[in-house]
């Protein structure tokens, strides 16, 4: 099982290949947004990498970065945690004036991946 790692949160077990946003809610207990319900088009989902930030990325990642002319983070409703990872949640429900996290997410990454190199 992979280790998620939140910075200043601590150490997780999360199953292999776990879309990072539900992790980050479900098992790191984080109030981390995901008002689009993880479809790659609010970014509230963003996440910064501290360490083991996947080489590859969604085509709607990219897109929707690219879009909005956001670099720096990454979208963790388009990340599997299939590997080691250390993240700092910077998009949080505290504080961010939101009545919710944002709608429910799929288990499965949506919309259905397309995986380019991560640029
Ligand atoms: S882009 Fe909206 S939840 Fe990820």
């Amino acid at each position: 099982m992979p280790t998620l790692t939140v910075e200043g949160q601590g150490q997780f077990e999360v199953a292999a290949g776990k879309r990072l946003v539900l992790a980050l809610v479900e098992d790191a207990g984080q109030d981390q947004l995901h008002a689009c319900g993880g479809q790659s088009k609010c970014t509230t989902c963003r996440v910064e990498f501290v360490a083991g930030e996947p080489s590859q990325m969604t085509q709607a990642e990219h897109d929707c970065l690219t879009a909005r002319e956001v670099s720096g983070v990454r979208l963790s409703c388009q990340i599997n945690c299939d590997h080691d990872m250390t993240v700092r949640v910077i998009s949080r429900l505290a504080g961010s004036g939101r009545a919710d996290q944002g709608k429910p997410c799929t288990a499965e990454i949506q919309p259905e991946p397309a995986w380019i190199e991560k640029t």
